[in-house]
């Protein structure tokens, strides 16, 4: 693979060589002075990037590994999972593998949930509500403040977001929506290698955890957030992968979280007009998600259409889960540029034209 080949895919993405190079920082030990002054700054970029007080709890793991920490740390017996996806369906599917009675909401794929559709689904008996933010299988933004505030409204449940493609490509305004997790790992618009996954925990969370047994060791909120407090990891840390983290953060701050927002939105944009002028976008209009557009394969080849790229230099990504074979996506997050963007759909245009 050239040295120059660029990812527009789904995660992981494309990871600038500088953030790379912050990771061949000589290794120290993660129960040593150093690595919690590492913890404590990560911790304070995190807060100020992300504009939120909550906990901050970190695990060496994707971010499925804090999906499933939630639920065993969370839920005694019942749960409302909602889904118009495959990663809701996942969310699901982690309740009721951990033996959770999981009452499930389930929207038509491409359509964002709305508040309506959770109505009757919460009953006295639920402890929480799962869902996602941005969808990646469909490219739906869900509207989690709309949905939030509905549940609000009448019942207090936990609610537990999925934020894996949405956290710093998308301006959530974590402070207006009364969460109990928000959860997301590194290789998405972080745009870090993977490895560590992360999340914002209510104090509620953590007090209901405490009276939640068999919560398991690996992603133990409780213990989690012990060790936090002492900018220690639970167990043995990614080093490297924080390294390249806290100068990613660093780097963040400097571009300005607003800039960075209104990028992601700029890529999104020209990736849906080009869409547009082919087969169409898969997710409903009003609800696109700004760091993934599923495309309308239509009569593309999209074999066909990944090899002319990846010979050309960028690579973009299959459809996923039962729409697979019908959309292909391209991920437009993290460090990417509109020009990087124009690049591609440049490039794409040549091929699809040179295959025809
Ligand atoms: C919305 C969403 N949720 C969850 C996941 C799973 O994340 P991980 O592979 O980091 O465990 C993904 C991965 O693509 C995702 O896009």
């Amino acid at each position: 693979m050239s040295v120059n080949h660029t990812l527009f895919t789904v995660g992981p993405v494309e990871v600038r060589k500088e953030v790379l190079e912050a990771m061949t920082k000589p290794m120290i030990t993660h129960r040593s002075k150093a690595f919690e002054q590492l913890q404590e700054g990560i911790v304070e970029k995190l807060h100020k990037a992300l504009d939120t007080d909550m906990n901050i709890l970190m695990s060496p793991a994707s971010a499925s590994g804090l999906l499933e920490g939630c639920v065993r740390s969370g839920v005694n017996r019942s749960m409302v999972g909602v889904s118009n996806g495959s990663f809701g369906d996942r969310w699901q599917g982690i309740g009721t593998e951990n033996g959770k009675e999981v009452r499930k909401v389930n929207a038509p794929w491409g359509k964002a949930v709305r508040p309506s559709d959770l109505e009757g689904a919460i009953d006295d008996r639920t402890e929480a509500v799962t869902m996602v933010s941005n969808e990646s299988s469909t490219g739906v933004l869900n509207p989690v403040a709309d949905i939030v505030k509905g549940i609000r409204e009448k019942h207090d449940p936990l609610i537990f977001v999925d934020g894996v493609t949405a956290v710093f490509g998308t301006d959530l305004r974590i402070k207006e929506l009364d969460l109990d997790a928000l959860v997301f790992g590194t290789q998405k618009a972080l745009a870090l290698p993977p490895g560590l996954a992360i999340m914002c925990c209510s104090d509620r969370l953590l007090e209901k955890a405490k009276t939640v047994p068999h919560r398991g060791y690996y992603f133990d909120l409780v213990q989690m957030k012990k060790m936090a407090d002492k900018n220690y990891s639970l167990t043995t840390p990614p080093v490297s992968l924080m390294y390249a983290l806290d100068f990613q953060l660093e780097r963040m701050l400097k571009e300005g979280m607003s800039a960075r927002y209104e990028r992601h939105k700029e890529m999104a944009e020209l990736v849906r007009n080009w869409a547009r002028a082919h087969h169409g976008l898969f997710a409903e209009p009003g609800h696109l998600s700004d760091t993934i557009t599923v495309i309308n394969r239509g009569d593309i080849d999209f074999s066909k259409l990944n090899k002319g790229l990846k010979e050309r230099g960028c690579e973009i990504s299959n459809g996923y889960g039962d729409i697979k074979e019908t959309t292909f996506r391209v991920g437009h997050m993290g460090d990417l540029t509109p020009a990087e963007v124009r690049g591609l759909l440049k490039n794409m245009d040549e091929v699809l034209e040179a295959t025809r």
